[in-house]
């Protein structure tokens, strides 16, 4: 039972004990506090009492775990959880369209991978296709621990990308998000996903993109160059390397003492907190245009 669980909610061994958990005390929580209500006004234990009893369970339990899911970490399945139910109830889920993500990646993942947690038990998005350029790239283990379908593609998928256009189609991709992908997408994909292929980009665009502009190479011409500030861009991809128009940035200082690494590390941080929900407002924006 814990292992269908773990697999339909798409959770670790840790999480699902700290799920199962907020359920419980939620549950007990809002139980005595029902009954202490009931109590304290006072009424006689009867069919009345049972029938307020039932009707305050109800109301306050998505209440109690909703406060208890924060320390113990689930916050955000118990919202995506206590939504669906709602979306059930009102009978609006049909309406919600769901969007099924392509991550484009080259490198470790990291990007990837916190998109992925990010979506998890998302009611109307997912990350249903890994496309990658590097069969042994990082981002291929993370995409096969959370058995996301990862398609891998050579030289001849950038001359003729019409297989990738046809995965991508079968696979039902309604947005494609590029996290640390070092090749350029195919034209004919960027026009096919036009206003709806975004990239990240660890630097303040328009400065320092370009050709050759990734990663490490990025922050050491930041560094070259003795800038006090850099930070990150996601923008929109069109068919010129990082010129599409700007949606997000954020910025970080840089300290006479940083190196490329920890310049690396401060530009991180940004890209952690901030693409996964740049994102989802991307794609709720297209959803309602
Ligand atoms: C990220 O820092 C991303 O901004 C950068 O590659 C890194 C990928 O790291 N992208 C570019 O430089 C694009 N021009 P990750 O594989 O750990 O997510």
């Amino acid at each position: 039972m814990f292992k269908k669980l773990k697999n339909k909610w798409k959770v670790n061994n840790l999480n699902l004990t700290l799920i199962l958990l907020t359920f419980a005390s939620g549950g007990s929580v809002c139980g005595r506090l029902s009954s202490k209500i009931l109590n304290t006004a006072g009424l006689e234990k009867g069919i009345v009492w049972v029938s307020l009893y039932i009707l305050l369970v109800t109301v306050l339990w998505p209440l109690c775990v909703i406060i208890i899911s924060i320390p113990l970490g689930q916050f955000r399945f118990f919202r995506n959880y206590i939504g669906r139910i709602g979306q059930k109830l009102s009978g609006k889920r049909q309406l919600q369209p769901k969007t099924i993500i392509a991550i484009f990646a080259s490198g470790k993942g990291s990007n990837a991978l916190n998109i992925i947690h990010y979506f998890k038990n998302h009611p109307t998005i997912n990350v249903g296709l890994v496309v990658t350029n590097k069969a042994d790239a990082g981002v291929v283990d993370i995409a096969q621990e959370h058995q996301i379908p990862i398609k891998v593609i050579g030289p001849t998928d950038f001359q003729h990308p019409e297989n990738l256009m046809t995965e991508l189609k079968n696979r039902q991709i309604g947005f494609v998000v590029l996290a640390g992908f070092l090749k350029k997408v195919p034209d004919s994909v960027i026009a096919a996903f036009s206003g709806r292929i975004i990239n990240i980009h660890p630097a303040l665009l328009p400065a320092y993109g370009g050709k050759g502009m990734y990663g490490q190479y990025v922050h050491e011409a930041v560094l070259a160059n003795r800038e006090n500030k850099s930070g990150i861009t996601i923008h929109y991809v069109n068919e010129h390397y990082d010129k599409g128009e700007i949606i997000f940035q954020a910025e970080c200082k840089i300290s006479p003492e940083d190196d490329t690494s920890s310049l690396e590390q401060k530009v991180r941080a940004l890209e952690l907190a901030h693409y996964p929900r740049i994102i989802e407002e991307e794609i709720k924006k297209q959803n309602l245009s």
